[in-house]
């Protein structure tokens, strides 16, 4: 049963906001698919990840742990630590996708003790990104990217990773304009 609904529950998930929403017109350049794969403990990177598809007119796809963290601080701060400390991996109930139509795949995270939260570790290592451009972008509350950039370098070593884009947690309801900016800088808009 598990089996089976995963793949339904993949074609759920895997939508393409633009065509959802006629008034952000955005298409991607001609031939060219792009992913937003993203992961958020709290929403905030939900909601850049929203507007990159968007802007970008990508389709998007939630990682979800197979357990979910704690939701309070300390113990979501404490846990975050040991797993980034051991490299742990935890398991994800996200099915990687088929990303052979993909060029362009952006990967969002909540900067966790200044890298990428191990759920978008795991989906990193799960998946072959090998030749596509990798936009890495992150919410935080002041260390930026953090070292993720380096990171998500050593995790995709045959992928071109752009500059990121990172928003500060408590600014990302009016983060479409940095979107906007930072996607005609890398090239992608
Ligand atoms: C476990 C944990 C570790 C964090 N580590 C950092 C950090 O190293 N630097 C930083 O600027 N913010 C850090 N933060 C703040 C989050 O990056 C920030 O609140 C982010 O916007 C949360 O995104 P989300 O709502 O998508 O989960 C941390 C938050 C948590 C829960």
């Amino acid at each position: 049963m598990k089996t089976l609904m995963k793949p339904l529950a993949l074609m759920m998930t895997l939508t393409t906001l633009a065509a959802a929403d006629e008034t952000f017109g955005a298409q991607p350049a001609a031939g060219k698919k792009a992913l937003v794969v993203y992961f958020s403990h709290s929403g905030n990177t939900r909601v850049v990840a929203e507007q990159i598809a968007r802007a970008a007119g990508a389709d998007i796809l939630e990682i979800v742990p197979e357990k979910s963290y704690p939701t309070a601080y300390n113990a979501v701060v404490d846990q975050a630590k040991k797993e980034i400390e051991a490299g742990y991996r935890p398991a994800i109930a996200t099915p990687i996708p088929d990303l052979a139509s993909y060029d362009t795949v952006f990967v969002g995270s909540p900067c966790w003790w200044y890298t990428i939260a191990p759920p978008v570790a795991t989906f990193l290592e799960g998946c072959d990104l090998r030749g596509k451009t990798v936009a890495p972008f992150m919410t935080h509350e002041g260390s930026r990217m953090g070292h993720s950039v380096d990171d998500i370098r050593k995790l995709c070593p045959a992928s071109t990773v752009t500059e990121g884009l990172p928003v500060r947690g408590g600014s990302v309801a009016g983060a479409a304009p940095e979107v906007e900016k930072w996607l005609t800088k890398i090239g992608l808009k």
